[in-house]
């Protein structure tokens, strides 16, 4: 039987194992795990995700995340997406998109995902984490990246537990002055679907 937990703001699905949701929960940065079957519907988003979006679990549980995209176009980013969910030797994909908060305000989100598996090789979820370049913060990529790897490393042994692991490291998307550059690309892209 599938239930929900409830919480104030929060509210999962226990398919997720509750020692996981615990601890992305607690992780100060935006992360959100989808099933990897039936058009990638969310089955948790933490505390730094709704931070970040202003959306709510009851908002986005069962839903793809597109739907922070609205009416961007982010064609190249989502070609991008789609590859990775299809090849199954691809581990991580990093890319940018436009996305928009509930408020309606837009930013842009640098977007990475990886797969989880479980040992012997389904692969139930998907996980992502997001960050907004947007504006002033790029230079607070790299305190970002450093966070994301803490993150993954620590979460390793929490998904062993669960019989899983986490396929691909961050060691292939090192912060480069060359993402830093692309977000600062990707920022006139904002302005102009801001402000037409
Ligand atoms: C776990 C997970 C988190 C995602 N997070 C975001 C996100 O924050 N913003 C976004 O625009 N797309 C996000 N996506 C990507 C979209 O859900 C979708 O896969 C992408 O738009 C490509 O598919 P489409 O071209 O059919 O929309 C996420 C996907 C997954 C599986």
């Amino acid at each position: 039987m599938r239930m929900r937990v409830m919480e104030p703001d929060c509210v999962y699905d226990i398919q997720v194992p509750s020692h996981l949701a615990v601890y992305l929960d607690r992780s100060p940065i935006a992360l959100a795990l989808a099933d990897a079957r039936n058009d990638n519907p969310l089955i948790f988003i933490n505390h730094g995700f709704r931070e970040l979006t202003g959306y709510t679990s009851e908002d986005m549980i069962g839903r793809n995340c597109r739907m922070l995209q609205r009416d961007a176009d982010n064609s190249d980013a989502r070609d991008r997406i789609r590859e990775f969910l299809a090849n199954d030797r691809q581990l991580n994909v990093r890319t940018m998109l436009i996305n928009f908060r509930k408020d309606g305000s837009p930013f842009v989100n640098l977007l990475y995902m990886s797969k989880l598996r479980q040992l012997g090789g389904e692969m139930p979820y998907i996980f992502a984490s997001q960050f907004d370049v947007s504006r002033s913060q790029p230079e607070r990529l790299s305190a970002y990246d450093a966070e994301l790897g803490h993150t993954l490393g620590r979460l390793t042994p929490i998904l062993a537990e669960s019989g899983m692991v986490l396929e691909g490291s961050l060691t292939a998307i090192a912060n480069t002055a060359a993402t830093i550059a692309q977000a600062k690309l990707t920022l006139s892209d904002l302005d102009r679907t801001a402000f037409p």
